[in-house]
């Protein structure tokens, strides 16, 4: 019996050997990958963050895995990162084709566009009209100003009370981007909103999924009714939505005299460059409106949830709102360069959030070099965005939620290099100015008026996020009462 065991055993490592997905030469270490599954069985699909930070232990800050049998190398610590994406910049910048969310988008849009100039023109025309259509500093001010005050109304109805905040920040960071986009917003009750981010939430926990994982490890489940399905629909959705706005523009507008994102593109589309069509636009609202909505809305929760589990942290913060804008009616975003406590919280909330973990999922532009290993054109890369912002000797305290990490000696606002939530180099995120700016004025817009706490029948606070391809505080509940001496 012993012996047969031990034949079976040795036949099946035989298997193994002979079949295992083999490494191309000098390409970076990992662990033994099974046939037909990778190295699957090694991490988590649920939440794969711990898993990654094991296998750095084992094999070092850049080592390789299998999905399925496609290859991919996982970046991790500054050192590394930068040498990638911002040294070896180029060569870092593409974007993995014929996967689960290249599918979802149809190929359109600029997040998932490969290196070129179809992405290099997208991505410079989004800055530009972004920038025309409220980055620009004192409109993208004032869209937000107005958007908060409905913020503001739904806390104030709230006073005395418990509430649950996701909702509302998800509405209020979908309105100011959909402003930008088709010059609208919506009602926070409205049930097209809610539908969309509901559509959006559902989509993103999908797509960094274990079913995302499978659908790009196994093409051949790609046409089942498996869970992921539910993804395409959810897409089919946003679309039908986008469709009905644009249609909605092109019977408005006036061409060269753009109101919005949509109006000029409809413009561009007009001087015939062949890259941009209507059916790209499609793409580019649904990359602007998804990327711009749950990131920073996921970022606003996850720093209430740490201000509630912290009140001493929200108590200095309020101080320091206080002193800085006694006698002005509302903050500006040149005020931060005053208030280095609030600025090093709002950086603290985002180190510690790590809200994008993976951040979006890179790939060689030809054959490279990384930390001396040989990395093949056409490698997935995955950044493990953990492993920078809570790297051991880049923070005074890597693990915990702290404010200090931000903070010199005097007190002033520091920057350190490994602060890189929005990515770096050629696609670091269009839309950090956007997301800065709505973080700052939001933040202290609602600390200056409201005192918020912990209800005391909740039990402790859980800071554990839940992993999606953005990571999401737990549902929590808080208590809104009004701060007496300001008004907002
Ligand atoms: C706190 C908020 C945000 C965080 C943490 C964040 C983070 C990121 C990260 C990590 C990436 C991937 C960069 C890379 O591939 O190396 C990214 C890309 C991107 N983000 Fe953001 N983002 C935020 C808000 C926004 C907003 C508000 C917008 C839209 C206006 C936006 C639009 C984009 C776009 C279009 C890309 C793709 C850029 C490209 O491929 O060239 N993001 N973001």
């Amino acid at each position: 019996m012993i012996v047969s065991i031990f034949l079976l055993w040795l036949c099946i490592f035989f298997i193994i050997f002979q079949f295992k997905l083999r490494r191309p030469k000098n390409f970076p270490p990992g662990p033994l990958s099974l046939p037909v599954l990778g190295n699957l069985l090694n991490l988590d699909l649920k939440n794969p963050i711990m898993d990654f930070e094991k296998l750095k232990e084992s094999y070092g800050n850049v080592y390789s895995l299998f999905i399925g049998s496609r290859p991919a190398v996982v970046i991790n610590g500054l050192k590394a990162m930068k040498e990638a994406i911002m040294i070896k910049a180029t060569d870092f910048a593409g974007r993995p084709q014929n996967m689960f969310i290249n599918d979802i988008t149809q190929r359109k849009g600029v997040i998932l566009a490969d290196y070129g100039s179809f992405w290099r023109d997208h991505r410079r025309f989004a800055l530009m009209t972004l920038r025309n259509f409220g980055l620009g500093k004192t409109s993208m001010e004032e869209r937000i100003h107005e958007e908060i005050q409905f913020t503001v109304s739904k806390l104030e109805e709230n006073i005395g009370k418990t509430l649950s905040p996701q909702v509302m920040f998800h509405n209020a960071s979908s309105n100011i981007i959909c402003k930008v986009l088709f010059n609208t917003r919506y009602d926070y009750e409205d049930g097209m909103i809610t539908e969309i981010v509901q559509c959006f939430v559902e989509l993103l926990k999908i797509a960094n999924g274990p079913w995302a994982m499978m659908y790009d490890a196994f093409p051949w489940i790609r046409s089942l009714p498996l869970p992921f399905s539910k993804a395409f629909r959810n897409m089919e959705t946003f679309r039908n939505i986008s469709k009905r706005l644009v249609n909605e523009h092109k019977m408005s507008r006036v061409p060269g005299e753009p109101r919005d994102f949509v109006d000029s593109y409809l413009d561009e589309v007009e001087k015939s460059s062949n890259d941009f069509s209507e059916q790209q636009l499609l793409g580019m609202t649904f990359d602007l409106y998804v990327a711009g909505t749950d990131t920073t809305s996921n970022t606003m929760l996850a720093g209430f949830l740490y201000l509630l589990a912290y009140p001493h942290i929200q108590d200095k913060c309020q101080r320091e709102i206080d002193q800085i804008l006694e006698g002005k009616d509302r903050v500006s975003f040149d005020d931060r360069h005053k208030m280095p406590y609030m600025q090093a919280v709002i950086h603290e909330v985002q180190r510690f959030a790590n809200i994008v973990p993976l951040s979006v999922f890179h790939c060689t532009t030809k054959d490279t070099e990384l930390s001396g290993y040989s990395i093949p054109k056409g490698t997935l890369i995955i950044q493990n965005m953990q492993s920078v912002l809570r790297e051991e000797g880049q923070w005074k305290s890597p693990h915990e939620f702290n404010p200090e990490n931000f903070l010199n000696e005097q007190g002033e606002f520091v920057k350190p290099e490994a602060f890189m939530p929005f990515s770096a180099g050629p696609r670091v995120c269009l839309g950090e100015g956007l997301a800065r700016m709505e973080l700052f004025i939001i933040m202290v817009t609602l600390l200056r008026k409201f005192k918020f706490t912990w209800p005391e029948d909740a039990g402790e606070p859980d800071l554990t996020p839940i992993f999606g391809a953005t990571l999401t505080p737990k549902p929590y509940r808080m208590k809104v009462q009004l701060r007496s001496e300001q008004s907002c």
